[in-house]
């Protein structure tokens, strides 16, 4: 047969007609095999934002990535459930994955969440599940079967061999400004999602201020690739826009989520934006396996999993068996906090107005200045600092509600973080009718 010439391949991209599945194949196989180079990468990353990527090309893209490396097969009959998982685009105080996976788990299904680091102002799950002492956020690809198989779900960080050329593609594309193309995005997120073996995906694609995504339309082009390419895949996917323009959680920092949202599992909270739309996502999910028929079966199994324990059993044992303490959700002590733990007011010009708008953003780089996040890759990050109560918008300001209770390390520490959030708010005189719903629309392939 003929080689195809990978420069070839890029010209016919840069000059707008459309790659056969072969052509892609063979870019990716090369991308594998560092055949093709980085400068290589970055042309066609290039040529792809100014000629855009067709749906079919997405999903061959998809599909050639995701067969770069490993790819985990499950026995859905075997297991005794479906196996499925959702992916969150990423916000701030975003910790749905640590209630959802038990939640699925106890209801039936098998979660093999395979997840990443914080980046930039977002937190990431790799991170907060590293505040667990003893975790292991590596394990060997047996322990991490065990642990989906005997829990019903597991987390774990991406490893090498994962879809490699995506690894490739992304970091050439994170310094050449080529990260922001719906094809290339799509098929990054869903080739991981592939190669963990899921027989169904829901995408939780954060909207606002404190997302990467700020804009609805930009966030539905996006849902509307995601769909179509996934189920083209061979595995069904639906997204939930869910608005991210004032923290999800009540807590931003890596340990202070995960105790958050084992207050949800103990049944401690049940209101709130991370409650619902970590529900919402849980009967999506479970519809679209098949674990409930309609709207409603789905919302009281979801109800009864964390009522009667069961989420917070599965999340014991998956704790337990990737190396953790045994009896977590019950001892929270086992996951460090900060030394410092103060309230950080608004100005006293403020008190007695109403929070109109938050720049979410600066809120998760409020933890980033406390060593909560990292400035570049690679970076130690300190597991117990944070914020908690969060001042909701439509809130009043006043000398009794801080506008967030900041976990520092130092005083110096506090003090950035405390400018930091003072500057982010925005009060008015009047409430404004700010808050919208908190799942904003429902899209489907
Ligand atoms: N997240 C990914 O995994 N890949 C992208 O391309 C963008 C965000």
């Amino acid at each position: 047969m003929e080689t195809i010439l990978i420069p070839e391949i890029i010209r016919k991209k840069r000059d707008g007609h459309a790659l056969s599945s072969a052509e892609i194949q063979r870019f990716v196989e090369g991308v594998t095999s560092e055949e093709v180079t980085d400068a290589q990468i970055a042309a066609f990353s290039m040529a792809c934002i100014f000629q855009d990527v067709s749906f079919q090309e997405r999903t061959d893209l998809t599909l050639a990535m995701r067969d770069s490396g490993r790819v985990l097969r499950w026995d859905a009959q075997l297991l005794g459930g479906p196996v499925l998982d959702k992916h969150s685009t990423g916000g701030v105080g975003d910790t749905v994955s640590f209630v959802l996976a038990p939640i699925l788990a106890a209801c039936g299904g098998f979660v093999p969440m395979i997840a990443g680091r914080g980046l930039a102002h977002t937190g990431g799950t790799i991170d907060k599940l590293e505040a667990i002492p003893g975790y292991n956020t590596a394990p060997s690809e047996d322990r991490f079967r065990a642990a989906v198989r005997d829990c019903g779900f597991a987390i774990a960080g991406q490893t090498a061999d994962f879809a490699p050329a995506d690894r490739r593609m992304y970091a050439t594309r994170d310094v050449t400004a080529t990260v922001e193309q719906y094809g290339l995005i799509t098929a990054s997120i869903l080739s991981k999602k592939l190669a963990a073996g899921l027989g169904s995906l829901v995408m939780d694609i954060k909207v606002g201020n404190g997302a990467f995504m700020t804009d609805l339309h930009v966030a539905r082009e996006l849902s509307d690739s995601l769909c179509t390419v996934g189920t083209q895949a061979g595995m069904p996917t639906e997204a939930l826009l869910t608005d991210m323009s004032q923290p999800l959680a009540n807590s931003a920092g890596n340990g202070l989520e995960v105790l958050e949202a084992m207050a949800i599992l103990r049944g401690e909270i049940s209101t709130g934006r991370l409650y619902e739309v970590t529900k919402a996502l849980a009967i999506r999910n479970g519809r679209q396996a098949g674990l409930f028929q309609t709207d409603q079966e789905g919302a009281k199994a979801v109800d009864r999993a964390l009522a009667s324990g069961t989420a917070g059993e599965h999340f014991n044992r998956s704790i337990a068996a990737m190396g953790g303490p045994m009896d977590l959700l019950s001892n929270p002590h086992h996951i460090h906090v900060a030394p410092i733990v103060k309230p950080v007011y608004a100005e006293e010009a403020d008190w007695g107005k109403y929070a109109a708008e938050v720049q979410t953003r600066q809120l998760g780089l409020a933890v980033v200045d406390l060593g909560g996040g990292r400035t570049r890759a690679g970076q130690d990050i300190d597991h117990a600092v944070g914020c908690v109560d969060w001042m909701r918008l439509g809130a009043k300001a006043n000398r009794e509600t801080p506008l967030a209770v900041v976990h520092a390390r130092t005083e110096a520490d506090f003090a950035r973080a405390a400018a930091r959030i003072r500057g982010a708010f925005r009060f008015t005189e009047e409430t404004e009718e700010t808050a919208g719903p908190v799942v904003i629309e429902h899209l489907t392939a």
